[in-house]
């Protein structure tokens, strides 16, 4: 069902590679309420050539863009700046560790890996806001999103270098958002989402028990990619405008959870 909340509304989608992706779920919501975005994704992504299925639903452009790359990034900001004039909305979805991928512990991280990693996942953010800043593109009370997960607060063994780089991501949220919130009133936010079955998230070590425990704690259950997409669409949206330099818990109330009912009954003698 679609509230028309973006309706003339344009932006940029960072991070849609597949359609497990919470990138495009929020990409085919987004359209459903009525927005207008660039697609974008890193040109290895794009050699898979999913995304322009999503392009052609939505009608978007796809863009290549490393979001590590200032060159890049400024051709893509040149180009949806060129298209819709000032935007109102960017989602960072974008994340990967090369010491998850290849399977180092946090005990014997490669820091070349780490560097790589923690440029993609998290100072990429800074680089996409900066794009934004200096290009003045953002219009009066816009909304800038990136996901993160609850790592960045606790322990979850596996999760690796990604924690770190989460809880950096998470930083900049703050610190750059102070900085957009009194040049030009707009927002920005991080929103950590329940695990979710996605290729960055299947990456990862034990996901499967992860997700399960997830499941079990949270009194609503998992929030699902499409529940995700639903969430963004509100933060993007006029119904949100106050909301500024937060880290959104979207997770069926599992950050607030000791231990749940399900969890305990295991442990019952
Ligand atoms: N899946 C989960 O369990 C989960 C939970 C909480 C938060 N998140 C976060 O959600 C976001 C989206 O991940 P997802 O789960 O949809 O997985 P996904 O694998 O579908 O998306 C990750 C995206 O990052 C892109 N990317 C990687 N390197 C890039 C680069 N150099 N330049 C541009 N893009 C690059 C990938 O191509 C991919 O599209 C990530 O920030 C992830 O950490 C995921």
């Amino acid at each position: 069902m679609s509230y028309g909340l973006l309706k003339g509304k344009k932006g940029i989608i960072f991070g849609a590679l597949d359609s497990n992706s919470i990138a495009w779920k929020v990409a085919e919501r987004a359209y459903e309420e009525g927005a207008e975005f660039v697609l974008t994704n890193a040109p290895v992504a794009l050699r898979m050539g999913e995304l322009n299925a999503l392009a052609e639903k939505t009608g978007s452009d796809v863009i290549p863009a490393d979001a590590t790359s200032m060159e890049d990034l400024g051709k893509l900001f040149d180009h949806a700046l060129a298209k819709f004039g000032k935007l109102d909305f960017i989602l960072h979805s974008i994340g990967m560790s090369v010491n998850v991928r290849k399977g180092k512990v946090y005990t014997d991280l490669n820091y070349d890996w780490l560097t790589k990693g923690w440029d993609i996942s998290a100072v990429s953010f800074h680089k996409v806001m900066k794009t934004a800043w200096d290009k003045d593109a953002m219009k009066e009370w816009g909304s800038i999103l990136a996901l993160t997960y609850i790592a960045a607060q606790r322990i979850f063994p596996g999760y690796n270098d990604m924690a770190d780089n989460k809880a950096y991501l998470e930083s900049i949220a703050r610190s750059f958002g102070y900085e957009w919130g009194l040049r030009n009133k707009v927002r920005v936010n991080t929103i950590s989402q329940s695990p979710t079955p996605t290729t960055a998230g299947q990456g990862v070590k034990g996901f499967g028990g992860f997700i399960e425990f997830a499941e079990d704690v949270a009194p609503l259950g998992n929030a699902t990619a499409d529940d995700c997409a639903g969430y963004c669409i509100t933060l993007f949206s006029d119904l949100t405008k106050k909301v500024t330099l937060q880290n959104l818990y979207h997770d069926g109330g599992f950050s607030n959870v000791g231990v749940s009912d399900k969890v305990m009954k295991r442990y019952e003698k």
